[in-house]
Formats: C-alpha cells, sequence, structure tokens
C-alpha cells in the first residue's frame, strides 16, 4: 500500500510529437517541486508506426488501439522502474503515478479526446496507483480538454508581473499568467509546435527532429509560404482553443507546399519561423500583458525557434524555462504528477477560462495499485 502521506509522485507524458515518454519523479510536498528523477524513453519504431497509423481512420483499429496502449503501458512502467532506481526510490514510497497516454484522436467537437493508456496495466506492473484520463472530464463538462497545463504553469512560474508560458510540443501552447494585481490564468492552444518541423526533417534528413535547429538556420524563410501558411483560420481564432494532428499534419503541409518549387532548407525555415510566429501573433493578440515569455518542452532545445521565438515575441524576453531552474523537457511531465496529486486531493485541475469548461472539475480517474 502507498504511504498515505507521501508527496512522492510520478508523472508520465508522451505528448504530440510521439517521440517517446518524458518521466519524472517529484516531491510535491514542498511549495516548489523538488525533482528527484527523471527519464527518457523514446518510443520503439513499432510502437510509433501503430500510433501514427491509429491517427487516420482505419480497418479493425479498435483493436490496434488497444495493443497499442499496452505496449505504452509497458514502456511508461519501464520509466517507472528507471524514476525509482535513479532516485534510490521503492513503489511503496510513491503516492501515485499521473499518467497521460497517447493521444491519437482530439475532437472536441465531436464531445471526446481519446488518449490511449493501459492505466491498470500500469497499476499491475508497477504496484502504484495510476491517475490517468486528464481530459475527458473537461469535455463533458463542455471544454475542449486542453490545454490542462496552465494551472501548474501558474503554480511554477507565476512572477512579479504578468508572464507568458509556452510549451512548444508537436502543438504549442500558451498560458498567460497575471502578475501580483490579480485576474485569471488564461491559456490555449497556438498552433503547429514542432509536429511539421520534424515531418519535413524525417522527409529529408530522416532524422526525428532538426537537431538544434541548425538545418532550418541554414535555409531563408520564403515570405509567400509564410504568408500562405498563417492564413489558416485556426491562428485567428479566440480563445478557448485547441488543436492537434488533425489539423496540423503532413497532408495540411503538402497543400501548402503545392504549386511551389522551394529548397527543403528554406521549407524548414519558414516552418520553423511559422512556428514562431503562431506564438508571437498569438500573444501580442490575446496575452499582450505579459512582460516575458519563459518557454518549455522540446522546442525550448531548437536553438534556431528560440532565436525566432525572440524576434517573435519582442520587445518582450523570451528565456527557457531552464533559466528558472526547471528543465523544459521536464515541464509537462511535471505537470501530469501535479495533476494526479491534486485528482487525489480532490481540487479541481482545469481552468474553465482556458478550456472553456462550464466549471472547475477534478481530473482523472483513479486505477488503485
Ligand atoms: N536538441 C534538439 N534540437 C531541436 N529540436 C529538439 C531537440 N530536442 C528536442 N527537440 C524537439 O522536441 C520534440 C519533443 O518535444 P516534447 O516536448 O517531448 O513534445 P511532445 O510533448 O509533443 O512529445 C522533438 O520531436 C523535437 O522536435
Ligand atoms: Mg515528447
Amino acid at each position: 500500500m502507498p504511504m498515505a502521506d507521501s508527496e512522492l509522485f510520478i508523472g508520465l507524458m508522451s505528448g504530440t510529437s510521439l517521440d517517446g515518454v518524458d518521466g519524472v519523479l517529484a516531491d510535491l510536498g514542498t511549495p516548489r517541486p523538488r525533482l528527484l528523477a527523471h527519464s527518457q524513453h523514446g518510443f520503439a519504431p513499432e510502437l510509433r508506426a501503430a500510433f501514427e497509423q491509429l491517427l487516420q481512420p482505419g480497418s479493425d483499429e479498435l483493436h490496434r488501439a488497444e495493443v497499442a496502449a499496452q505496449h505504452l503501458a509497458r514502456a511508461y512502467a519501464s520509466v517507472v522502474q528507471d524514476l525509482l532506481l535513479h532516485a534510490g526510490v521503492e513503489a511503496e514510497q510513491v503516492r501515485a503515478i499521473g499518467a497521460h497516454g497517447q493521444t491519437v484522436r482530439h475532437r472536441p467537437e465531436a464531445g471526446y479526446t481519446l488518449q490511449l493508456n493501459g492505466p491498470a496495466v500500469l497499476a499491475e506492473l508497477t504496484g502504484i496507483d495510476v491517475v490517468a484520463d486528464f481530459r475527458s472530464r473537461d469535455i463533458a463538462a463542455g471544454g475542449q480538454g486542453a490545454p490542462l497545463v496552465p494551472a501548474f504553469h501558474a503554480a511554477m512560474f507565476a512572477a512579479d508581473a504578468p508572464r507568458a508560458v509556452v510549451n512548444v510540443g508537436g502543438i504549442s501552447n500558451a498560458t498567460g499568467i497575471p502578475g501580483p494585481a490579480g485576474g485569471s490564468v488564461t491559456g490555449f492552444d497556438c498552433g503547429p509546435g514542432n509536429v511539421l518541423i520534424d515531418a519535413w526533417a524525417r522527409r529529408h534528413l530522416g532524422e526525428p527532429f532538426d537537431r538544434d535547429g541548425r538545418w532550418a538556420a541554414s535555409g531563408h524563410t520564403n515570405a509567400a509560404l509564410l504568408e500562405a501558411m498563417l492564413a489558416e483560420p485556426y491562428f485567428a481564432l479566440a480563445p478557448p482553443k485547441s488543436t492537434g494532428r488533425e489539423l496540423f499534419n503532413v497532408e495540411w503541409l503538402a497543400r501548402q507546399l503545392d504549386g511551389r518549387d522551394l529548397a527543403a532548407a528554406d521549407v524548414q525555415a519558414t516552418l520553423t519561423r511559422l512556428t514562431a510566429r503562431a506564438v508571437g501573433q498569438a500573444i501580442a493578440r490575446f496575452l499582450p500583458d505579459s512582460r516575458d515569455v519563459v518557454v518549455c518542452g522540446g522546442g525550448a532545445q531548437n536553438a534556431t525557434l528560440m532565436k525566432l521565438l525572440g524576434d517573435e515575441c519582442a520587445p518582450r524576453a523570451v528565456l527557457s524555462s531552464a533559466r528558472l531552474g526547471v528543465d523544459p523537457q521536464h515541464v509537462e511531465a511535471l505537470a501530469f504528477a501535479w495533476l494526479a496529486r491534486a485528482h487525489l486531493a480532490r481540487r479541481p485541475g482545469n481552468v474553465p477560462a482556458v478550456t472553456g469548461a462550464r466549471g472547475e472539475r477534478v481530473l482523472g480517474a483513479l486505477y488503485p495499485a
């Protein structure tokens, strides 16, 4: 049985980049989470391929989804074993795991979002309570079910002036944190984060991503392509709004490129600029008071993107969350550890002003060890 007073939580995140699992083990009993261990496992190519196929409707998808979910649970369990080993912590000392699962469909307008996950298998393999399915209750309450990280961003990164926190995963999302004068936390998905950048790098470099943005730095932004991409109606929508690979995917990119004859490096430069411009425009329009911009997620490791974010968010300062003592790759996993703790305390995890839900809701479902 887990120790009832333990404040040790594990968070497991696998996002729309489909790059793998980020895990953290943290003590959440202190005002600022204290990180005890982190672990990152790339997906096996077959599992990644299975998820990619499940993004589109296809035959026998119910069976394939269940099998992929079980494989994910095993990948999660091995990240958990790693975390326990690195931290020298026993499973019994961990209060709960917050396991996000893998989004394969995000259709709030149709009343659902689907994160494949194997929480029962994970509880069985680890002997630790598992909290999962964080998004569906917010959708049941009329919300988008996303983004869910703003409450955590606000708890973690509040400053003495209004601030924006931008998570650049596969999709990018922004949180607006009010300053000491008060106001409410806001947030929304900005648009593509790494998803198009990664897809183009895969096709032309045979690499999973554009390391440090070096390839993008070798090309030039194509103004006509950039303008055409920015005409995508999603960018102009007012929050609450959320998006995913349903919209921003290789087919979307192919439509933008149709009839253009561009050097591949210039396309990469333009995609990287698009990610930065979409964030910069959204902050100027929807979070105009923010004085600086804290960047987290894997995109914070793309030096070219960080530089372009600096341009696009000016005059606001742009800084990696690392500058505030939190590795950008840990932030989302920490958020789901934090949301698991909120679930056990029966505290709401959503921000209705962000998701559009009718009210605050306790998020997730518990699978006892
Ligand atoms: N060194 C790096 N250089 C450029 N991009 C990177 C680097 N490290 C990570 N990334 C980007 O971050 C992505 C993973 O970010 P992550 O926050 O895990 O997204 P998600 O939550 O969608 O899984 C990778 O797919 C890649 O695009
Ligand atoms: Mg990831």
